[in-house]
């Protein structure tokens, strides 16, 4: 039907640009920008919202990530996370195999699919595994972690200057080769370095030199950047001593990894992080201590500020979240939303993740939300643990411009269903909106009991008296605000339709009574368009 482009508000206009990231000496290239008071992702000069799917561990293969196009099409992402792995590119020492990597990167290409690889080296969930063979096997020159008892563990020592070196190396060599196979395509538009790091089985290296280090003085730059008092570990952190020690060498690790990358091509980095302390953590029957419930040393949110200090070449740190508490969701959402650390959820999956997939766009500004595991079942489409998140994707993609465009504005918030959160207020400028959830179930079985949480609805101003409704098991009521010379809202036009390369296709004009109860949003999702009047 009708076509229209419209202007986005004028107050979204007026961005500073500034530039945070390292990675955007060229400016071609994908890279982070502050714009106003949100960070976004650059990719081909405009903000990138990634609609992320990550493949299981074992999928980082050209000719299993073959079969896995149709999953992540019928997910709606537009960005993939798969594992790179160490063992596989650099099979014997300095000799490096691309091959592989190429033929997935053609196929993400043909697929018009972007990608965040995630470089499985040295850390993987607290642990070793995809390192190379001859780095396994040379325990003297890559030491492993000693536990309290002296044991050699599965997990690399952060201390060991051999495997940091080695790994950076590799690192370096991929980056150059993605530089020389990627830089005009931009293919790849982040990169995670290691994945979940941290050690899992002892608090700390016991090595007599780790020891010996622990002993001494924590380093000034880092008392200097938390604004602590000179001493030892011991006396500066009390009890987190051990942790915050691990903390600073495995950053400073993996700084030197991702800083050897961005030497070679300055593209943006991340890190994941496998949940534990102060109300994060996944399991919550047992103590929450470093090293034994999540890994000692990684990027959980106590030790983000210690993180920022050492890690400066890590521009992303993002957590993974599979909790089911939106209590602790929300918190974890709030953690890792800073002015210096925009929010990527880089795993998450199932039960309530697809309704915090509009919390995390709207009140959080964030730049990419990834289900996890998205290959799992038979057939083309993905299962049904992932039906409801990809419903999401596959309804706000095309609105991702506009999205970007007014995330950190007050005109963008999101309206979500939760337990005995049966209706929810929104306050914009010049209008007040009800959004009530599950409409239709609710009224066809008032004695069904408590039915289970579907409503979710961003609403965005476009103008004065413009709104973008998209969402899902909601009706959407307009109201001027308390106090103001009008009484009532009145629809001008209210027209379901969709965006097609960023312009706005009316497929469906809703005159009439039709929205007498409110702009009703399917359980199956709609976008709508309302132009209202007061009077
Ligand atoms: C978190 C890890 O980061 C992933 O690589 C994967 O192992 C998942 N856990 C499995 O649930």
């Amino acid at each position: 039907m009708k076509t229209n482009s419209f202007a986005f508000y004028a107050a979204v206009a007026a961005f500073s640009i500034a530039i945070i990231s390292s990675s955007a000496q060229d400016v071609n290239l994908p890279h982070l920008e502050k714009q106003g008071a949100v960070t976004h992702l650059i990719v081909d000069g405009k903000p990138f919202i990634i609609f992320g799917g990550q493949v299981s561990n074992p999928i980082g293969f050209s000719d299993r990530m073959e079969r896995v196009w149709p999953k992540l099409q019928s997910l709606g992402a537009n960005t993939v996370e798969f594992p790179i792995y160490w063992e596989q590119i650099e099979p014997a020492e300095g000799t490096f195999d691309f091959s592989d990597l190429d033929k997935i990167i053609l196929g993400l290409r043909s697929q018009g699919l972007r990608a965040v690889p995630l470089w499985f080296g040295t850390y993987k969930n607290g642990a070793m595994d995809y390192v190379p063979d001859w780095v396994k096997v040379d325990t003297r020159r890559f030491p492993h972690v000693l536990d309290y008892g002296g044991r050699p563990i599965d997990v690399l020592s952060p201390h060991g200057q051999a495997t940091m070196k080695a790994d950076s190396a590799a690192f370096a060599a991929l980056m150059k080769h993605l530089k020389e196979f990627d830089r005009t395509d931009h293919t790849v538009i982040m990169m995670q370095v290691e994945n979940e790091s941290g050690i899992v089985g002892s608090v700390r290296d016991y090595s007599p030199e780790s020891t010996k280090l622990l002993n001494g003085p924590v380093p000034e730059k880092l008392t200097t950047a938390l604004k602590k008092k000179p001493g030892t570990w011991k006396e500066v952190f009390g009890g987190r001593a051990e942790e915050m020690f691990t903390g600073y060498y495995l950053s400073s690790f993996i700084n030197a990894v991702a800083e050897a990358g961005k030497e070679v091509y300055p593209i943006p980095t991340c890190v994941n992080v496998w949940m534990g302390g102060y109300d994060t953590n996944d399991r919550m029957t047992e103590f929450d201590r470093p090293g034994d419930s999540y890994p000692s040393g990684g990027p959980q949110s106590h030790m983000i500020d210690l993180w920022k200090a050492t890690a400066h070449s890590i521009d992303v740190i993002g957590p993974d979240i599979y909790h089911q508490s939106p209590i602790v969701y929300r918190t974890i959402l709030t953690r890792y939303t800073r002015p210096d650390n925009p929010l990527y959820v880089i795993e998450t999956g199932r039960g309530i993740a697809p309704r915090f997939l509009f919390y995390a766009l709207a009140d959080f500004s964030a730049i990419g939300f990834t289900p996890y595991g998205v290959d799992g079942g038979p057939g083309p489409d993905v299962s049904a643990e992932f039906t409801n998140i990809a419903a999401g994707f596959r309804l706000l993609k095309p609105a991702l411009p506009v999205i970007a465009e007014l995330q950190g504005t007050d005109k963008l918030k999101a309206a979500v269903e939760e337990e005995a959160i049966t209706g929810r207020m929104l306050y914009f400028d010049g209008y007040d909106i009800l959004v009530r959830f599950h409409p239709a179930t609710r009224n066809a079985t008032p004695a069904a009991g408590p039915v289970a949480p579907s409503g979710r609805v961003l609403v965005a101003q476009l103008g004065p008296d413009e709104f973008l409704l998209a969402g899902f098991d909601a009706a959407v009521d307009f109201k001027p605000p308390m106090g103001s010379e009008f009484t009532e809202a009145q629809y001008l036009h209210v027209e379901e339709g969709t965006y097609e390369n960023g312009e706005w296709k009316t497929t469906y004009l809703r005159n009439g009574n039709f929205s007498i109860g409110g702009v009703q949003l399917s359980p199956k999702g709609a976008m709508v368009r309302v132009k209202l009047m007061k009077y």
